[in-house]
């Protein structure tokens, strides 16, 4: 992208070196590292990098041939569309327009695991694959340390969904990544485990009514507190599917038994708090002071280390329904719907 930046300013076009060596697919997320992975995003190549949240696979949101690539990747339903990662409001407001709920949302909670859904501007150079034709687009701006410096060395917004195939959990750490896509990114930059550990909550402005899309690593009450106001949660069967909200998204191969008390005969047990029952197996607890912000971190790291027991089944223990309990369990009812 040269000349008019992709953010509507004069900016200048990211240094490309056709002269780069042969990239290693996982590289530890130094300068040097982040360097590549944003040379690569300009040259159309698509590169896993870490959030807060979870594990993306990236690519140039204004070009449609790259974004094809992380779609053939996920072996994602072309209809679902992609969340554009920008470095600051700032970038995202030339992309979008915001109202007053948008403004007041983004200013309490960007940099960090938000991203909204709002009127796509019509001069946006976003490429109509990222957004599956809508005239809507979401955007989020990571808190992430690395994914900010990569989104300041590439000057790009960049288009990434989680970087598992269709319908896995998503990855939370770069061995995760490789476990899914391979070597197909160009390059995975290992930022370690992402510390939030679920993905962004997904917020639409876009009707009349604030509505909550996909629960996520802010929870609704903190929202809701900040626009002084209940909001809707979108039903699952509602029009506009978030991906998140297909029925059968977070999928281990491992039935999933929730709301377990005690371990059955070949059962590994999903633990959360203090009083874990007795289990002969595998047992992986979320958090075992009950902290719901840890056992978030931990979750989806926990369901694809249980899925590779191989048992006859995973136990999963209640987990509270209040704050970000609510996103947990919306994962875990997911992963336990029959295959
Ligand atoms: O935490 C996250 O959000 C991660 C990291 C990498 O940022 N990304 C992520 O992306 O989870 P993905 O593609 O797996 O989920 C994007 C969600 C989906 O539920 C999608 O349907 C929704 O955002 N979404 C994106 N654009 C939308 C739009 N225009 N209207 C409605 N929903 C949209
Ligand atoms: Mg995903």
């Amino acid at each position: 992208m040269t000349g008019r930046g992709v953010y509507g300013a004069q900016l200048d076009p990211p240094c490309v070196s056709r002269e780069m060596g042969p990239i290693m697919p996982v590289l530890p997320a130094t300068e040097e590292a982040i360097a590549n992975a944003a040379t690569a995003l300009a040259r159309g190549q698509t590169v896993a990098f870490p959030t807060e949240t979870v594990y993306g696979l990236g690519a140039h949101a204004c070009d449609a041939q790259a974004v094809a690539k992380v779609f053939a990747a996920k072996e994602r339903p072309q209809f679902n569309p992609l969340i554009v990662h920008v470095p600051d409001r700032a970038a995202a407001s030339s992309l979008a327009d915001f109202g007053p709920n948008a403004r007041k949302l983004a200013h309490a909670f960007w940099p960090g695991p938000l991203s909204l859904v709002l009127p796509k501007r019509p001069d946006s150079l976003i490429a109509d694959l990222v957004t599956a034709g809508l005239d809507t687009i979401a955007l989020r701006v990571p808190g992430n340390e690395i994914a900010q410096k990569l989104l300041a060395k590439a000057k790009l917004p960049i288009a990434a969904p989680s970087a598992n195939r269709s319908g896995r959990v998503s990855p939370t750490t770069a061995a995760h990544v490789v476990a899914e896509l391979g070597e197909t990114p160009a390059l995975i930059l290992d930022g370690g485990a992402c510390n939030r550990g679920i993905e962004s909550t997904v917020v639409s402005l876009v009707g009349d009514e604030p509505t909550l899309l996909r629960h996520g690593a802010v929870p609704r009450g903190d929202i809701e507190a900040v626009l002084g106001r209940k909001i809707a949660v979108a039903r699952d069967d509602a029009p506009i599917a978030a991906p998140g909200q297909l029925a059968r998204h977070y999928a281990p191969q491992t039935p999933l038994r929730l709301n377990a008390t005690t371990v059955r005969k070949g059962e590994v047990l999903l633990a959360f708090g203090p009083n874990a029952p007795a289990c002969e197996r595998k047992t992986i607890n979320l958090s075992a002071k009950g902290d719901l912000m840890e056992a978030a971190a931990n979750l989806f790291a926990a369901l694809r280390n249980l899925d590779e027991v191989g048992a006859a089944g995973i136990a999963a223990m209640p987990i509270p329904n209040e704050g970000l309990g609510e996103a947990i369990n919306d994962r875990l009812q997911r992963a336990a719907k029959a295959r």
